[in-house]
């Protein structure tokens, strides 16, 4: 039954904007939303406090089935979720560019994504749900309804991250900032389990010259385009 559910799939590159669009389509549609990124996140911040090496992987894999998550509409507006591990929340630390690391690395073990891959699916609740990520149209709902593919230039990827650290009061350099995603792209879309790549019948949007708006209207002609009402 759970396979007549709606699932709207937005893979891409860390800041191309996935998080913000999806966020908001599913707010939009009353859908739920799945941000896969946090959960390899969470994993990443659970093992380095838990003293467990980011290099074993069967301590990993344990680490993930057994995690005690929650995620929770966001309660100020500064996000998109509450993310929750064990009871606590964790959002902010999440964010950190640390956390991204760690969650790059666990995320190329290919037992990791395996024990990851059940709690994605379970996700997968009425009335539907957007689903960000890596491999969201390409390995964990290949049969979704509606696909997008969104991407950016790296150097503009790295002006976006460099203005949020900003606003934020964070000191950061911009060269430093673009060598790490560099850094992540290639990490990503270069290993041999689910690599980061577009999803057969999925829509390219290349966001480097589109605002917010734009990326949104069409992502929603799409998924009208492909059936799901909005
Ligand atoms: O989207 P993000 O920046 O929160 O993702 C953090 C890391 O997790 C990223 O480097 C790649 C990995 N990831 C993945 O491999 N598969 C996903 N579906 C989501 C994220």
């Amino acid at each position: 039954m759970s396979d007549t559910v709606p699932v709207i799939t937005i893979d891409g590159p860390s800041g191309s904007g996935k998080g913000t669009i999806a966020a908001s389509i599913a707010g939009q549609l009353g859908f739920h939303l799945l941000d896969s990124g946090a959960l390899y996140r969470l994993v990443g911040i659970a093992a380095v406090a838990g003293g467990i090496s980011l290099d074993d992987e069967t301590a990993l894999a344990q680490l993930a089935e057994s995690l005690d998550i929650e995620f929770n509409p966001a309660k100020t507006p500064d996000r998109t979720l509450d993310i929750l591990l064990a009871s606590r929340d964790v959002s902010d630390e999440l964010r950190l560019e640390t956390s991204g690391m760690y969650a790059s690395r666990v995320a190329a073990k290919p037992a990791v994504r395996q024990a990851l891959l059940r709690r994605q699916r379970a996700m997968r609740k009425k009335p539907g749900l957007v689903a960000d990520g890596r491999d969201m149209g390409t390995v964990v709902f290949p049969d979704a309804q509606a696909k997008i593919f969104l991407t950016a230039s790296a150097e503009e990827r790295a002006e976006r991250r460099y203005k949020q650290l900003i606003n934020k009061g964070e000191s950061v350099n911009l060269r430093a900032l673009l060598a790490e995603i560099k850094a992540r792209d290639e990490r990503d879309s270069q290993r041999s389990v689910a690599p980061l790549k577009q999803a057969e019948g999925a829509l390219l949007i290349d966001s480097t010259s589109m605002t917010i708006k734009d990326v949104e209207a069409a992502i929603l002609a799409h998924i009208c385009a492909m059936g799901i009402s909005v």
